[in-house]
C-alpha cells in the first residue's frame, strides 16, 4: 500500500507544472497520501532535496508559469549507479511512489527507477509537444500563443517595411510549434526538421513571391534546422527581399499559462493520483481526443510521433 508520494518536475519548464504540482498534492492529500516535493529534478533527489508538502504549499500557484519546485537537467542520471542512489534516498524517506513532470529525458529517469522498485507516473509537461503518447504536453498551447502574439507584432512591423521576417520558435527537433504558429499565424511558409530544407527553395519560392506582387512574408522555422541569420543574408543576396531574423528564445517558455494549459494540468495531476490509488505504476498518462490514456513508460518512448507535416501542408496550401 502506498502511504508516501514525491513529485518533481524535470528538463525544460513548462507554464502549467505549477496548475499540475497543485493538483497532484491536492489530490494526494484528499486521498490520505503523505506528499512530499522534491526540488530541481533529479538533481535536486540526488542532493536529498526533498521537503514535505501540505495543501498550503500549492496555494497560488496556479496562475505562475515556471515551476515552484524548480527544475534541471541531469544526463548522468542514465548511469545505473545514480539511478540506485536516487532510488535509495527515496525508500530512505519511505517515499514508495513518485510523480513526474517533465518529457522524455523525465520519463526514462521515471522508468529506471521503477524498474529499482518505486511506483512511478510520468505526466507530460514540456513545450515541444514532443511526446507521442499525448495529443498535448502541459504547456504547449501558452507557448504557441506566445508565439503567436511575437509573430503578429512582427507581422506589423514587417509589412510596414516591404520586409520578409524569418522567425525561429523552439521545438527541439518537433515540428508542431512550428507548425501550429503558421497556420495560426497565417504565415507564407513553414519549415520544420520534418519538411525537407533547403535554402534554394526557400529563395525560390521568395522570388515568385515577389513575382506575384507580394512585399512582405513571415517565414516560421524549427530551431536545429538552419542558421537563420545565414538564411537572412543569403534571402536579401539573392531575392532582393529586405529580411530580417529573430529567434525567440527562452521567452517562449516563460508566462502565466493559458486556461487550456492549466485545465489539463489539473486533469492530469488529478488522474496521476486515481492511478497511483489503483496500483498502476510505470506509466506515464497523457490526453488523446481529449480523453485521458494511460501507457506504460516504456511503450510510450517506444512510439513514433505523429508528424506535423499536415498542418505545414494546410499553411502551404492557404498561402
Ligand atoms: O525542451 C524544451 C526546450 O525549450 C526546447 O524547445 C529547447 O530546444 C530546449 O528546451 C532548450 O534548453 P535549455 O533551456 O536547456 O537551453
Amino acid at each position: 500500500m502506498i502511504k508516501k508520494i514525491a513529485i518533481l518536475t524535470s528538463g525544460g519548464d513548462a507554464p502549467g507544472m505549477n496548475a499540475c504540482i497543485r493538483a497532484v498534492v491536492r489530490s494526494g492529500l484528499i486521498n490520505g497520501f503523505e506528499m512530499y516535493g522534491i526540488r530541481d529534478g533529479y538533481r535536486g533527489l540526488l542532493e536529498d532535496n526533498i521537503f514535505k508538502m501540505d495543501r498550503h504549499s500549492v496555494s497560488e500557484i496556479i496562475n505562475r508559469g515556471g515551476t515552484i519546485l524548480g527544475t534541471a537537467r541531469l544526463p548522468e542520471f542514465k548511469n545505473l549507479d545514480v539511478q540506485k542512489k536516487g532510488a535509495e534516498i527515496l525508500k530512505k524517506h519511505g517515499i514508495d511512489a513518485l510523480v513526474g513532470i517533465g518529457g522524455d529525458g523525465t520519463y526514462m529517469g521515471l522508468a529506471a527507477l521503477s524498474r529499482l522498485g518505486i511506483n512511478t507516473i510520468g505526466i507530460p509537461g514540456t513545450i515541444d509537444n514532443d511526446i507521442a503518447s499525448t495529443d498535448y504536453t502541459i504547456g504547449f498551447d501558452t507557448a504557441l500563443n506566445t508565439i503567436v502574439e511575437c509573430v503578429d507584432r512582427l507581422r506589423d512591423t514587417s509589412s510596414s517595411h516591404q520586409r520578409c521576417s524569418i522567425v525561429e520558435v523552439m521545438g527541439n527537433r518537433c515540428g508542431d510549434l512550428a507548425a501550429h504558429a503558421g497556420l495560426a499565424c497565417g504565415a507564407e511558409m513553414v519549415i520544420t526538421n520534418e519538411t525537407k530544407f533547403s535554402k534554394e527553395s526557400v529563395i525560390n519560392f521568395l522570388k515568385k513571391e515577389r513575382e506575384k506582387g507580394k512585399n512582405h512574408a513571415i517565414i516560421i522555422i524549427s530551431e536545429k534546422v538552419c542558421d537563420v541569420y545565414e538564411l537572412a543574408h543569403e534571402i536579401m543576396y539573392k531575392c532582393g527581399f529586405e529580411t530580417r531574423a529573430e529567434i525567440l528564445g527562452h521567452m517562449q517558455r516563460g508566462g502565466t499559462p493559458s486556461a487550456y494549459d492549466r485545465v489539463l494540468a489539473s486533469r492530469l495531476g488529478h488522474y496521476s493520483i486515481e492511478l497511483l490509488k489503483k496500483g498502476v505504476s510505470s506509466s506515464c498518462i497523457g490526453i488523446i481526443d481529449n480523453k485521458l490514456t494511460t501507457n506504460l513508460i516504456a511503450d510510450a518512448l517506444a512510439m513514433p510521433r505523429p508528424s506535423s507535416e499536415k498542418f505545414v501542408k494546410i499553411t502551404n496550401d492557404l498561402e
